[in-house]
């Protein structure tokens, strides 16, 4: 997700700017850019496209003086990542300059009513809409810039936290937030801000939180009452968007750098997880609409034709995008009664598939940038195929090289074991699943209804089985010496079993398989032994029995069981070894919930072994090479 940081005070601003955005790098992004007031009045931007060393090669002949400035890094959510849609973004009269990290979701009727009175944008971005409405808001209403930023965010419905310059007030640095983070750092007669301590640690560790739909005021008019005694020069106030004042609350920072990055977490892999109630909210925003019984996705919306007339829907991708892709075989027969063949992209890609016309491909890629499946939709869509991806980094080549697709939105995943990542791709395949069956009609209204309200409950649900984390975290100990594991599941978890050993391999680097539980008795059965732990992913649904007989024909082996349950099961809590519950839920659900034991299980041993979490030997988050 985006960065920013900004300061005023005594000190040149640019070099602790470019160094904060740096001090940010880890958050992920595309794109940088820094607004600056110098000592002219003159208020200067400068923006480049990729890292933020390509952001100071090209500064590095620019003016870039003046203690006051404001610096960004932009996790593209609208509009691709180049210098147009990077931040900061000028107002109009290049009076005011903004960064924004966040969403805003009503921008486009924003900017609609904005461009009625003549006002024109450059970018694609929904912060432009923003600082145009804050200028607007100025002049027509004759107020200061602080008013103006209070009544422009009460009318903003999303996610922000903002700076704005006014290069009128070269002394003045006006910030806000809500839903998105936004510290402030109080030095001797200097102030930062950042998304996160991280850019502001090395300076001071008098920090200030701001709380949602809270605006702070930084002013360095010798005339403003000093903010604290000793302080030195410069007033800070706080107030809601309604102006109602609040009292600055100082907080004393006790992380280090390594651990502010993480967000206090060990290690990136065990932050991602536990951000997926977040980031699967995040995912469905504007897409499912639970009170409205309704899931919107635009990118069905906008092709529906090419769905409802496919004779066949081939899914290409790789490693746990993969197995996203197999989870979706299961839901769209059911629910579009549509053939689905999952496809190993580098596979597919050289084994001359036959390719229709009339099929649907649609690849699945985290990073958007997988060699493979690059390559298999393009040789898919040089067939005359209709390209549908979903990614999560926008503009990245996949997205750009299909005809359609659905961003996860899910913020960069740095860890390269995929894990928010997964459930996000489930959530978008299994919304596009069921407005495929809806739209056929093969899907029943009633059954629609239900799984719509229960995609509602996944983030809290998936919040009840991170609670189990420090019991798994024990339990994990005993399987440390493991050399091998099989994991186990029929139907929508058949894939889940998949996943989870290759989470398990790719962190611990213990060998495992994922088979089909009725698998077994086609030849793994003769690896059961006391000292291979068997993974069967057994919900209350689908073919629960069958699971319990396979469970029951592995524990007669002397085989080690863990199973994934649903909560209150009284079958195979009784014969398997170990037992973790998951809350009930749609059977089609049932992998956004299963999988969280998995990923916190691998996770647990890898750490417990030693090994690099984060940055597992051999591996690369993105594989861009055949
Ligand atoms: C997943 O944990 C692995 N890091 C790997 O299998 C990954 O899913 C695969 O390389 C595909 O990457 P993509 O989703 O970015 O295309």
């Amino acid at each position: 997700m985006c960065g920013i940081v900004g300061y005023i005070g005594k000190r040149k601003a640019y070099p602790i700017l470019i160094k904060g955005l740096h001090r940010l790098e880890y958050r992920g992004y595309d794109s940088a850019g820094v607004a600056l007031i110098n000592e002219d009045g003159q208020l200067n931007v400068y923006k480049a496209k990729g890292k933020v060393a390509e952001l100071e090669a090209f500064c590095a002949e620019k003016d870039t003086r003046g203690n006051i400035g404001i610096a960004h890094t932009r996790w593209a959510t609208h509009g691709e990542p180049n210098t147009v849609n990077a931040h900061p973004h000028y107002s109009e009269s290049e009076r005011l300059a903004i960064i924004h990290n966040g969403i805003i979701e009503n921008y486009a009727v924003l900017k609609a009513g904005l461009q009625q009175e003549g006002y024109t944008f450059k970018s694609e971005t929904d912060t432009e809409v923003l600082v145009q409405l804050i200028e607007y808001t100025q002049l027509n209403r004759h107020v200061d810039l602080k008013t103006a930023v209070q009544l422009a965010l009460q009318q903003v419905i999303g996610a922000y936290a903002i700076a704005v310059l006014d290069k009128d007030h070269p002394d003045t640095l006006i910030a806000a937030r809500k839903g998105s983070p936004l510290v402030v750092g109080i030095g001797e007669g200097e102030y930062f801000l950042a998304s996160d301590a991280t850019p502001i640690v090395e300076y001071t560790d008098q920090v200030i939180y701001i709380e949602d739909e809270e605006i702070v005021y930084i002013s360095m008019n010798p005339n403003s009452p000093p903010f604290r005694e000793g302080q030195g020069v410069g007033s800070l106030d706080i107030t809601t968007i309604n102006n109602v004042a609040k009292t600055p609350e100082i907080k004393r920072l006790e992380l280090s750098l390594s651990q502010l990055e993480k967000g206090g977490y060990p290690h990136f892999m065990l932050k991602e997880i536990f951000e997926q109630p977040r980031t699967l909210t995040d995912s469905m925003r504007g897409r499912v609409n639970v009170r409205q019984d309704n899931i919107a996705l635009s990118g069905f919306i906008d092709n529906k034709e090419r769905f409802l007339n496919a004779k066949r829907i081939i899914i290409t991708a790789c490693g746990t995008s993969w197995h996203a892709g197999l989870i979706a075989m299961y839901a769209i027969e059911e629910f579009a009664q549509i053939p689905v063949e999952v496809e190993y992209s580098s596979e597919f890609r050289y084994r001359k598939p036959v390719i229709n016309k009339d099929d649907v491909v649609i690849a699945i890629s985290q990073s958007g940038e997988t060699a493979d499946t690059l390559a298999a939709i393009q040789l898919a869509k040089s067939k005359g195929a209709f390209i549908f991806s979903i990614c999560n980094v926008v503009g990245a080549s996949i997205p750009r090289v299909s005809d359609s697709g659905c961003y996860t939105h899910v913020g960069p995943e740095i860890g390269v074991a995929s894990t928010k990542a997964f459930t996000a791709q489930v959530v978008a395949l299994t919304m596009l699943a069921l407005c495929i069956g809806r739209e056929k009609g093969t899907l029943s209204e009633e059954h629609y209804l239900n799984i719509v309200r229960e995609l509602g409950q996944i983030p809290d649900k998936i919040e009840r089985v991170l609670g189990q984390n420090k019991r798994i975290a024990d339990f994990a100990k005993t399987f440390t010496y493991a050399q091998n594991f099989i994991y186990l599941g029929r139907g929508y978890n058949f894939p889940v079993a998949m996943e989870g050993a290759l989470k398990l391999k790719e962190i611990s680097y213990i060998h495992a398989e994922g088979y089909p539980a009725a698998e077994m008795k086609h030849g793994p059965i003769a690896l059961i032994s006391q000292e291979m732990p068997v993974v069967v992913v057994a919900p209350h649904c689908g073919t629960y029995e069958k699971v319990v007989s396979n469970i029951q024909e592995i524990k007669a082996r002397k085989g080690r069981v863990i199973a994934i349950v649903t909560e209150g099961d009284k079958l195979v809590s009784k014969i398997a070894d170990y037992v973790i519950e998951v809350p009930e839920t749609e059977e089609c659900l049932t992998p956004l919930l299963t999988v969280i034991p998995l990923q916190l299980l691998a996770y647990h041993i890898a750490v417990v072994k030693g090994c690099d979490v984060d940055q597992p030997r051999n591996l690369a988050k993105s594989v861009t090479v055949e």
